[in-house]
């Protein structure tokens, strides 16, 4: 198996933390700890998009997202660190004072530029046309897509299915899911591939925080499949080794409900970790709700901890009041 090379960056291996919670154990492989402005689980993925784009002698990163995207703001962290370009094309309006992932972003230097849901719709179009216009004036740009979803960025995860792999070998009690949200696939789709690699026996659960569960299991198992194609894997894949559970994001992406936003202050005030409002708040919101409360068949789950803190700073006003 040839490895695709990358550049060295992130803080892994990460640490894996055990909690306990109503007397169950539950491990969190800390992936928030992977940096500090490339914190979380981008800058996996990004490792070895990177290195791509500086192989292939890229001056210019072009990249989308949400206004508070954390692979938006990892990628104009990585940008600035490597002396490229970041050109954001971020869904939503431009808000009245930046917060957040947004505010790093302006500190990293990063071209900004917001567009609606329906322009957003079409981004390859539009990273096309700028593409164009900066090889005209010289520049050499490679677009990152969405969350850096692409089949070399799920090594990422590849990987850290390997680094789970040996952390766990001694583990006595393995869990028997492992646990992410869902907010690209790119995470999932890289796990998919790697416990097969990796020979992890743990089902994977993963958590969407947007579309449907059904949308998310084409798009996790074509991205794997098309890994698995392109870097000529021996493994098979199949669409039963993971589940997508749907419905805890129902008040949409960019919000989250008064109900979860209280059982993220109390995460935080009674094991010291702060979730963020619109992936893992919501992922780990639903493991408790979905394995603890409502099905007791899981002999153990490992949650990973997928980042995001600057989102918090977001919405902090709001945490602050949930916990009055
Ligand atoms: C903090 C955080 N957790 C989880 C995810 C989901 O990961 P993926 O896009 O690989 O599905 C994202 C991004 O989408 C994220 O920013």
């Amino acid at each position: 198996m040839k490895i695709p090379p990358k550049i060295e960056i992130a803080n892994i291996p990460t640490p894996i933390h055990a909690i306990f919670y109503e007397g169950f154990e539950i491990l969190i492989k800390r992936d928030d700890y992977t940096g500090i402005e490339w914190s979380g689980n981008k800058i996996r993925k990004l490792e070895y998009i990177i290195y791509d784009a500086l192989s292939k002698k890229a001056n210019v990163l072009i990249t989308c997202g949400g206004v508070q995207s954390n692979h938006a703001r990892a990628t104009a962290a990585i940008g600035a660190r490597f002396g490229l370009k970041t050109i954001l094309y971020l869904r939503g309006k431009e808000p009245k004072s930046y917060k957040g992932n947004l505010a790093l972003d302006k500190l990293f230097d990063a071209e900004i530029n917001f567009i609606s849901a329906e322009e957003y719709e079409n981004i390859h179009e539009i990273a096309e046309k700028k593409n164009n216009e900066l090889k005209k004036k010289g520049f050499k740009a490679v677009f990152i897509p969405e969350g850096a979803s692409s089949p070399l960025g799920i090594w990422g995860y590849i990987e850290c299915a390997k680094e789970l792999s040996a952390q766990l070998r001694n583990v006595k009690n393995k869990p028997n899911h492992i646990v992410t949200a869902v907010g690209s696939g790119g995470t999932l789709a890289g796990l998919l591939v790697g416990t097969k690699l990796f020979n992890l026996k743990s089902k994977l659960i993963g958590f969407n925080v947007l579309k449907t569960s059904d949308d998310f299991e084409k798009i996790v198992f074509n991205l794997a499949t098309q890994c698995i194609k392109k870097y000529k894997l021996n493994v098979k894949i199949s669409t039963k080794d993971f589940e997508i559970i749907d419905g805890y994001s129902t008040e949409g992406y960019e919000n989250i409900s008064q109900e979860k936003l209280e059982f993220l202050t109390f995460v935080s005030q009674d094991y010291g970790i702060i979730l963020d409002p619109t992936y893992t708040g919501k992922a780990f919101y639903g493991m408790i709700d979905h394995f603890i409360y409502h099905e007791n068949e899981f002999n153990g789950l490992l949650f990973i901890h997928t980042g995001g803190i600057f989102g918090v700073f977001d919405k902090i006003q709001k945490y602050l009041k949930a916990i009055e």
